[in-house]
């Protein structure tokens, strides 16, 4: 094999550890330039495994000493590669006496040990524990932890690790310590310690048992004003838990940590979570309900990996989503309870629905593609996707559907009753929830094992006579990399039938007693007929309620039919999607023309159907939103066969403007229905008028009078919170008119404004990149001359998202420009992120996964950058595994 050459990884080829530890005991002693660690670690042969040698994996570190059993380990005795550390005839029983060496400030990678703003942190998901130590870096090997951290008392006056502090004291020189010792055993990926400088908001909370906990959130200084968002995040998150799950926080301690140097949202770490500050920092001045809501959900999402995912976590890689999906279903879950009414619940449901169909429906159809628990990997930091985490949680959602509230619930309590404490797979998952229910789950399997979105196509028949409807169901599924035939999908179809009045039809199926008005169809074949008996008048189906399925519904409606399921379907998703789908039909419509250089005009129903929703006092502020906001450019693209940003742009834009024209009165009405004033509050309800409100605004702007233009800039300048002053921000930069002179001047003094305003608030500093890099009028040279601004830095990653990424992701129309200047773009800084940091890096490469997409001039010029990206010297494994597979 050449050097250089990614080595394929296989899920068929897992064997278990040669040994598995007992205990790790690690000493550091912190210094920026070279910390140097101190592992002893005891082991014994695993006597069932076929790995006879001792295998330990290190990656960046300096070997210093090595002794086994008491005895210095020469040079001879063990074999040392670029990647691991083998030791053939170890004893039965072995301690490792392991010392290592780091230089965490020169790593720009963000995983293993680094240092950010002077301060320590690490991050060893996946194999980043291998940077620090030589270790069997495995989730299978589990082990008790003690941790001893020594430093400069000024530089690091906290120093934190997993578990309970024991011990802590004066060194003598200017330097102190602290001890931890973490009482449950876990995976060396788990595993973390921060020290620096740091503050924190803490609180005693009593858990339902009656025990106390101490709930810590570290900031840096100044930064105590937005902690407490996070903080009640985590108290209703615990409260949630054992509520609806009967999971209690096992430890007596509970640390989150901020850092802005983060590659991912956050990390649950065993007692220590670790987030991105963008995922705990908020007040309302600087964050909005976008924020809020974001924090909530990750702050759950963490804290529930306590169990899902720490107590019971993963054998090997490839199970990732055992842990992710379970616990993203159990977030969305917690958010949609925690808005406390049904309306909200949808809401949250359509808002997680609009991001599977955004990022993962893509996905799963380009080169990427793969299925939730993946066969294969070259880098497991590329497999931390959308797949794994939002259709993992859509597949456990389905066992959700098919084994009802109590009956999945049974499932989770067996799975913690066989695993607590083990490393295991999705199929003891699947398992548990079978077996807990006495329910056959066996074709359910190939939700794990078949990638690509399956395609669900729905005929009807009403016989009136018999007074039978007959639902005929089919499913197919496009072949994905390395999967040509796929087999059927067990697939839970929710149906509902609605009459002329908008009623909902009671349901039984022929021969059946069982009555209700939704009723979950289980479609097993490739084929299947349902047949409904004393169905009296015509109806209407109300087909994948609540999103049942990852699935694409295909069903002739006629127009007529999802006007009536937007004005009246009981089912809220439903509702939702009847009215994306009559604005996806003229949108697909006007694209053509606008491709064909016809006219473009707007049909009365359409308008209607949507005047009639944005008036409906009846209904929640925050659903009219959705239903105002038209599918994305991105939604738009993925129904094309050849997709055209420009005229994808141009018809959406056309759509706006022509409903901004025939609504006037009616958004201006809802507009001043829905302020918010006196104190802000990041309640659902008060979002949603703000949602509303802001939805409103940027429709008015898009058929600009000197009035509506002046009310966004009002808006702007009376804001008292961050969502309404970056709504109107967003709607003066964003409005099509913002692409001629007109107001020109006023937009260049408000970005100013803002970026005084909000100079030393990183996180709003990305939004000010964000708002100018998907701007209609942003364009390559734009973006180079951002990249050139003293607050700009390749190296933080969040900084780099605000602008590279949501440029070459957020701006099609532009980023697409016809003279390849995007790509170029895109390539630079693929090879300069490459360098840096290769996770983020491989995040970049993948803004080029739809490329074969693109009409035949884009193809090239895209291709041609894929090519000169593939060329590049010392390319990680990351990148190169992304554009080989794009390439293939
Ligand atoms: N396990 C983290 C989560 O889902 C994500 C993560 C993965 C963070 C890898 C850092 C590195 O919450
Ligand atoms: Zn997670």
């Amino acid at each position: 094999m050449p050097v250089g050459t990614p080595v394929t990884i296989y899920r068929k080829d897992y064997i278990a550890p040669g040994f598995w530890v007992d205990t790790v005991e690690m000493g550091f002693d912190l210094h920026p330039q070279r910390t140097h660690v101190a592992t002893r670690i005891t082991m014994r042969r695993n006597h069932d495994s076929a790995e006879k040698d001792l295998v330990l994996f290190g990656e960046d570190i300096k070997l210093l000493q090595l002794r086994m059993n008491g005895v210095n380990l020469k040079k001879s005795a063990y074999t040392l590669s670029k990647e691991r550390l083998v030791i053939s005839n170890a004893p039965d029983q072995v301690t490792l006496e392991i010392e290592t060496a780091i230089a965490a400030d020169k790593n720009t990678t963000m995983s293993g040990l680094y240092v950010s703003n002077g301060n320590f942190f690490t991050q060893c998901e996946a194999e980043g524990f291998r940077k620090i130590t030589y270790f069997p870096d495995r989730p299978d090997v589990m082990a008790s932890y003690t941790v001893m951290l020594r430093g400069d008392k000024k530089l690091y006056p906290v120093l934190l690790s997993n578990g309970n502090l024991v011990e802590q004291g004066d060194l003598g020189d200017g330097r102190h310590y602290a001890k931890w010792e973490d009482p449950f055993k876990k995976p060396s990926y788990l595993f973390a310690l921060v020290a620096g400088k740091l503050v924190c908001q803490e609180e005693k909370y009593k858990l339902k048992s009656g025990r106390k906990v101490l709930l810590q959130v570290w900031v840096e200084e100044g930064n105590l004003d937005k902690t407490q968002h996070a903080m009640d995040s985590l108290k209703n998150s615990i409260r949630w838990d054992e509520e609806r799950f009967g999971l209690e926080l096992d430890l007596d301690r509970f640390m989150i940590v901020a850092t802005s140097d983060f590659n991912m949202g956050a990390m649950e770490n065993k007692g220590l979570n670790i987030f991105n500050t963008k995922y705990v920092l908020a007040n309302s001045r600087v964050a909005t309900d976008t924020d809020y809501a974001g924090i909530e959900s990750v702050v759950g999402h963490e804290y529930f990996h306590n169990w899902t995912g720490n107590r019971v976590t993963c054998r090997d890689w490839f199970q990732l989503s055992l842990k992710e999906g379970l616990t993203v279903f159990r977030d969305q879950e917690f958010s949609g309870d925690l808005v406390g009414n049904e309306t909200g619940r949808a809401v949250k449901r359509i808002e997680d629905v609009r991001v599977l169909r955004q990022l993962q429906f893509p996905e799963d159809a380009g080169p990427m593609a793969h299925p939730v628990r993946p066969d294969s990997f070259v880098e497991i930091n590329n497999f931390y996707t959308v797949t794994v985490y939002e259709k993992g949680s859509e597949v456990v959602r389905m066992y959700y559907t098919l084994l009802g509230h109590d009956g999945f619930r049974k499932g989770m309590d067996l799975y913690f009753q066989r695993h607590d404490g083990q490393a295991v797979t999705c199929d003891d998952f699947r398992a548990a929830m079978a077996d807990a229910n006495g329910r056959d789950l066996k074709q359910f399997e190939r939700w794990y094992s078949q990638a690509g979105t399956p395609r669900v196509k729905a005929q009807a028949n009403y016989d009136a006579a018999a007074k039978t409807y007959t639902l005929t169901l089919s499913q197919t599924c496009p072949k994905t990399a390395g999967q040509v035939k796929k087999l059927p999908f067990h697939i839970p179809v929710a149906l509902g039938l609605i009459d002329a009045e908008g009623n909902d039809v009671a349901l039984q199926l022929q021969g059946d007693s069982a009555s209700s008005t939704t009723k979950v169809l289980e479609l097993k074949e490739a084929q299947q007929s349902f047949v409904f008996a004393n169905i009296d008048r015509e109806v209407t189906p109300s087909i994948l309620r609540n999103f049942s399925a990852p699935v694409i519904l295909e069903f002739e409606y006629s127009d007529e039919q999802l006007a009536h399921l937007l004005a009246h379907d009981n089912d809220p998703f439903c509702r939702w999607e009847a009215g994306q789908r009559l604005a996806m039909r003229r949108l697909l419509k006007l694209v053509n023309s606008v491709q064909q250089g016809e006219s473009l005009r707007l049909d009365d129903l359409f308008i209607n159907a949507l005047r009639k929703t944005l008036n409906d006092q009846s209904l929640d502020p925050a659903f009219r939103e959705l239903v105002l906001t038209l599918p994305s450019e991105i939604m738009i693209a993925e129904e094309m066969a050849i997709a055209d940003p420009q005229s994808i742009h141009a018809a959406r834009q056309f759509v706006r403007a022509t409903l901004a024209q025939h609504l006037k009165a009616d958004l201006l009405q809802a507009y001043q229905d829905n302020l918010t004033p006196g104190k802000y509050s990041p309640d659902a309800l008060s979002a949603g008028k703000r949602a509303l409100k802001n939805c409103a605004l940027a429709y008015l702007v898009e058929w600009p009078d000197t009035a509506t233009y002046a009310l966004a800039h009002t808006q702007y300048q009376e804001a008292e919170n961050m969502t309404d002053r970056i709504a109107a921000l967003n709607a003066m930069l964003h409005c099509s008119s913002a692409l001629d002179k007109a107001h020109s001047k006023t937009r260049k003094q408000v970005l100013a404004h803002f970026y005084q305003e909000f100079e030393s608030e990183a996180l709003v500093i990305d939004k000010w990149f964000t708002l100018q890099a998907t701007a209609p009028t942003a364009d390559v040279e734009q973006v180079r001359v951002l990249m050139q601004h003293k607050a700009f830095s390749m190296s933080n990653p969040n900084r780099a998202r605000s602008l590279i990424f949501a440029f070459c992701n957020a701006n099609p129309a532009r980023f697409h420009a016809a003279d390849g200047s995007g790509y170029s773009l895109w390539a630079d800084c693929v090879v300069a992120l490459n360098k840096l940091n290769p996770q983020v890096a491989a995040r970049l490469a993948r803004s080029m996964d739809r490329w074969t997409k693109y009409p035949k001039a884009n193809q090239a010029l895209m291709k041609a950058a894929l090519q000169k990206v593939a060329a590049t010297k010392n390319l990680s494994k990351d990148v190169l595994e992304v554009i080989t597979k794009a390439l293939a």
